[in-house]
């Protein structure tokens, strides 16, 4: 017996030293252990790091670089390891149209890097098709995810509040609705690789004048309505690992400094899992930023880090607030593939992702006139092509939106593809001319110097008369670019300049004097102005700025290989002054002493949103102000007929359906955008004409095909927000729903009714405004 003892206790002292030694020599591992015990074992130098990114380095000219070069050079940014409590690095790379990374490194350019330039985010939302910007997300997503990329820097979602918006081509549309139905489809398609996202920017970041200072004021119900609201369904629908907030100020705080957005809103009404990142250098703060929620700072400096760590040790942040960071941070990781050990190929799929690009390309491009059916256009034909970018074509935007591709097809190419003949002279003449230009130029002095347009070339009568001659129709490209870090102008960019406007002029009537058709091919990121040329030609096809297939896109509707089927996401106003927000925007700037310590500048500004909830075409329709092109519209080569609305119910009891069924009644197959909206009635508020609640896209329809499209709307889709009681409130009374094939063109309605007042959803009083503005009224 006591020799049994005696084992037992050298056994029982064993297992303590065992025991003793792993926990001395092992400190608690990330996925083994729970996150509290991870966070439990750091030490505070370590959360103050893991709080703050590696950093970054901001060449003379070319890419955005973090400091990622062990990893994926070109990547916006990096996060600390903390190898000892198995915490890895994880990359993050921009952006909304594709994985932007260097292509080539180490100068070897026989092994290449390059990503799919997917259409632009207006593109992608005239669409008007979630599944297919799913089916977009999924091909995206297995690029971050094969190049090594954790978090995805995209999508943007901010409204187009006006069309001089310079980051306008990087956002969906003027409209929440399609915003944040948009964002939750690619989100989930990116994410459905193991990757994550960034959602960005949050929020009320509408412009880019002054864009690091600028103060956006703006009501409660403007931002609840507008500015918040697509952001909010994105993180309904798909809960994307992280948001990204913006630079700018909402009612007089910084957006990463606000508690109340980034807190109150996002995580405690939303819902909101993931972390916040702030956007490149955005906010001043690092203590405020830590408490108001923004979880990790971007790029990150080692200044941020050492006044977290003193503001902690002098009792100014609690360590129970930057735990909190930490965890969100880490609930991250521990899903990324650098946390699994991701072996990433450098070898995504480019080839099976350019065919999904063109698709998506074709179906987001937008017939806006087709005046004697002036297209579709046999292939058999022979084309004059003009204007630059016909011949270097714009993929997308610039700055961080911007993609280091492979190869951009141009519209010549896609033309030629396609089998149309063109003319080689003018091919020579243009690329000539264009290389010239561009060969004489200053190289951009750096990230926010956006290339100029090359300015079109004039040709005479007799010029315009032999090219007339010899071919069977004229396509003139008219070309616009804008990006990161300024806002467009209203002449010679929202405005042709006078050179285009001649272009066009002489063109058409050179080719009109010959019987001969004239094709206007708008490769822009942004809305122009087109009232005042339209008529001069046949057509006009907006391609927007359609990413690396581009040109194939163009050419395959306008051969009539794809039928048109994108409608606008955003509407075209007649003039510029027409806009809403044409008289406040880009706000003003204020006297002020304050330091600028921001790389990126600006002036301390503010705007005042004096539009309120009338943005886009909740202003056209409610006060009589006709557009160019309406928000909804779009053409197709066949016709379409609307049967009986049908709806659940007459009385609307916690949700309403509302069925329509769709025959194409034209001679060749094409799909339509559905748009159901309503028509609330107003008690104390008041309420836009018409709002967009849902949306839909009929398959491929054969001619006398129909197909039921079916939508259900609950009652926060009947609310609006009522500032006074800080609530979605739906108001009692006949509500009108109508279904259209545009915001103006209404093919059936119905009425409903709700008995008593609901409120749909009652909120925290938060954001206030600091002063009163006078906002738009009916
Ligand atoms: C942009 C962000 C971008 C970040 C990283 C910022 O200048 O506003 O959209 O993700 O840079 O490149």
């Amino acid at each position: 017996m006591k020799k049994l003892t005696a084992v037992y206790s050298s056994l029982t002292l064993l297992g303590c030293i065992i025991y003793y030694h792993s926990t001395a020599q092992q400190a608690p591992q990330l996925g083994r252990n729970t996150i509290k015990e991870v966070v439990a074992a750091m030490t505070l130098e370590e959360k103050t790091k893991l709080v703050v990114g590696k950093g970054f380095k901001m060449p003379g000219t070319g890419p955005v670089i973090g400091t990622t070069e062990d990893k994926v050079p070109g990547a916006a940014g990096t996060t600390f390891a903390i190898p000892r409590l198995g915490i890895p690095s994880i990359v993050v790379a921009d952006g909304p149209a594709g994985v932007r990374i260097s292509p080539i490194r180490n100068h070897d350019s026989s092994i290449t890097y390059y990503a799919t330039a997917w259409p632009v985010g207006t593109l992608l939302a005239s669409t008007w098709d979630t599944s297919l910007v799913k089916k977009v997300g999924v091909a995206f997503g297995q690029e971050v995810h094969e190049y090594g990329v954790d978090i995805l820097l995209g999508p943007g979602i901010n409204i187009h509040r006006n069309p001089l918006g310079g980051r306008n081509f990087e956002y969906y549309s003027e409209d929440p609705v399609v915003a944040g139905y948009m964002t939750a489809a690619i989100v989930n398609g990116i994410e459905s690789n193991g990757v994550g996202t960034s959602i960005k920017h949050f929020a009320a970041n509408n412009q880019e004048t002054n864009r690091n200072t600028v103060n956006t004021i703006v009501s409660e119900r403007a931002l609840r309505e507008i500015y918040l609201r697509g952001f909010e369904i994105a993180v309904k629908k798909a809960q994307p690992w992280t948001v990204m907030s913006s630079y700018n100020k909402i009612n007089g705080d910084y957006t990463s400094e606000e508690f109340d957005l980034l807190t109150t809103i996002l995580r405690k009404e939303w819902g909101f899992k993931g972390f916040v990142m702030s956007d490149w250098f955005g906010g001043r703060d690092p203590i405020a930023q830590m408490k108001a929620g923004n979880d990790l700072l971007m790029p990150g400096t080692s200044q941020q880090s050492n006044r977290i760590k003193s503001a902690n040790e002098h009792d100014s942040l609690s360590i129970k607030v930057l735990d909190e960071n930490v965890e969100r941070i880490l609930s991250i990781i521990v899903q990324s593939p650098a946390f699994k050990g991701y072996a990433f190929s450098n070898k995504p799929d480019l080839k099976h992702d350019a065919a999904i690009s063109r698709e998506a390309a074709s179906e987001g491009m937008v017939l806006l006139r087709n005046e004697g059916n002036a297209l579709p256009l046999k292939t058999d034909k022979k084309v004059a092509v003009f204007g630059n970018t016909s011949y270097d074509l714009i993929a997308g935007g610039t700055g961080s939106g911007d993609v280091n591709k492979a190869y951009v097809v141009s519209l010549i190419k896609g033309l030629s593809n396609a089998g149309y003949a063109t003319d080689n002279d003018l091919q020579n003449a243009y690329t000539t001319y264009i290389a010239d230009v561009k060969s004489k130029r200053p190289k951009p002095r750096g990230f926010f110097d956006a290339p100029k347009p090359v300015p079109e070339m004039f040709f005479d009568a007799k010029a315009l008369a032999q090219k007339a001659d010899n071919a069977d129709v004229a396509i003139i490209t008219i070309g616009r670019n804008a990006g990161e870090g300024a806002d467009r102008k209203v002449e010679n960019d929202f405005n042709l300049s006078d050179t285009e406007k001649v272009l066009i002029k002489n063109i058409s009537i050179a080719f009109h004097a010959k019987n001969k058709k004239v094709i206007v091919v708008l490769n822009i990121g942004g809305v122009i102005e087109i009232t005042s040329w339209q008529t001069d030609v046949d057509a006009v096809l907006l391609a927007w700025q359609p990413g690396l297939e581009g040109g194939n896109a163009i050419a395959d509707l306008l051969s009539g290989k794809t039928n048109p089927s994108g409608k606008l996401a955003t509407t075209f106003p007649v003039e510029y002054k027409d806009v809403p927000s044409a008289k406040n925007f880009p706000g003003k700037e204020l006297p002020t002493t304050e330091k600028q310590s921001s790389p990126f500048g600006g002036k301390p500004s503010e705007v005042v949103y004096e539009d309120g909830i009338y943005v886009g075409y909740r202003y056209y329709n409610t006060f009589n102000v006709k557009p160019a092109y309406e928000f909804g519209y779009g053409l197709s080569y066949t016709s379409f007929t609307y049967g009986d609305l049908k709806l659940s119910a007459k009385t609307f009891n916690g949700s309403i359906t509302a069925t329509i069924t769709v025959t194409n009644t034209g001679q060749v197959a094409g799909k339509e955008a559905v748009q159901l909206y309503i028509s609330a009635p107003s008690k104390e508020l008041d309420k836009p004409a018409e709002e967009l609640k849902a949306f839909g896209k009929t398959k491929l329809l054969q001619p006398n095909e129909s197909e039921m499209l079916s939508f259900t709307l609950n009652i926060k889709d009947l609310a609006s927000f009522n500032t006074k009681r800080s609530a979605w409130i739906a108001d009692a009374g006949a509500y009108t729903l109508k279904i259209g094939a545009s915001s103006s063109d209404i093919k059936k309605t119905m009425n409903f009714d709700l008995a008593k007042e609901v409120v749909a959803e009652k909120v925290t009083a938060v954001l206030k405004p600091v002063i009163q503005i006078t906002e738009l009224k009916k």
